[in-house]
């Protein structure tokens, strides 16, 4: 079996009243393709937030590499190698790709421990840093493009740029697909693929698309109100009665 490489141990989180994460517990292995599915307010973003520290959990433990990362903040834990995108894009409208690259890339510690460099030969560095991140999810040919003038799916493109210029190992995507036409889909679907074949990153991603999930992820978590409702790969979850029967409709899966 692959070593895990994050895992989530009984986590659960509540906002007042509303248990929005109910002791979930997962266990991603290092190299897989993990997806976390389940209807509005079923509590993927705040399980999402728990695991890269943007919330810390009420109860339960979160483990990379063995290492108990529960209440280390955000930052720390992209340090260590955790990368992470927004549901809504957080990346900057106003500037352009290459701009917003820069943001990311200039934040590298690797990269500002060169200060003393000849500032033309460290900016020569920084921007084949950023080509080859945008050559990545092909996105060169609008370099100099302001970001608002960008389809919504090479915004998502941007961000998952974004997401890797601090050289993650694992990079966790809050629905990179949402509101795409099915082209933009199909564009991420492979970038999420390379991100695996190609970096041979760990990733882990929230959809509600059944049919994204199934062809892309080898383990998935359903969610439902907060709780596991069912865990396993695509065709346990797909042969799953508890979860047509809770959530995904037999003509989903059918058409699958
Ligand atoms: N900051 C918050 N304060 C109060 N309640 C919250 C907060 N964030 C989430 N919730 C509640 O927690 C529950 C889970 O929300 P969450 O955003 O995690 O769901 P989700 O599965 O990501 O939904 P969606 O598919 O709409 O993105 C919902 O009932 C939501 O209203
Ligand atoms: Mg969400």
């Amino acid at each position: 079996m692959a070593e895990a490489l994050l895992e989530a141990k009984n986590v659960s989180k509540h906002f007042g009243g509303v248990v929005a994460v109910n002791s979930v517990s997962v266990t991603i292995e290092q190299g897989s393709i993990y997806a976390v599915i389940g209807p509005n307010g079923a509590g993927k973003t705040t399980f999402f937030n728990a695991l890269s520290g943007f919330y810390i959990p009420d109860g339960g433990q979160v483990l990379y590499k063995g290492q108990d990362i529960t209440t280390m903040p955000n930052w720390q834990r992209v340090q260590l190698g955790m990368s992470r995108t927004f549901q809504t894009p957080s990346i900057f409208p106003e500037l352009t790709v290459y701009e917003n690259l820069l943001i990311g890339v200039q934040s590298q510690q690797k990269i500002a421990f060169k200060l003393r460099l000849p500032s033309a030969a460290r900016k020569k560095e920084i921007d084949a840093r950023i080509d080859e991140l945008l050559g990545f999810v092909n996105l060169v040919h609008l370099k100099d493009r302001p970001v608002a003038e960008l389809s919504h799916g090479s915004q998502r493109l941007c961000e998952i740029a974004m997401s890797l210029s601090v050289d993650p190992t694992i990079v966790l995507l809050d629905e990179p697909m949402a509101g795409l036409a099915e082209a933009e889909t199909e564009r991420i679907m492979r970038v999420i693929r390379d991100l695996h074949d190609r970096l041979g990153l760990t990733v882990l991603f929230v959809e509600h698309n059944m049919r994204v999930v199934l062809s892309l992820a080898d383990h998935i978590t359903v969610l439902d109100r907060g709780a596991m409702l069912a865990q396993g790969t695509p065709s346990e979850i797909s042969n799953s009665q508890t979860v047509r029967e809770a959530y995904l409709g037999q003509e989903v899966l059918n058409r699958v």
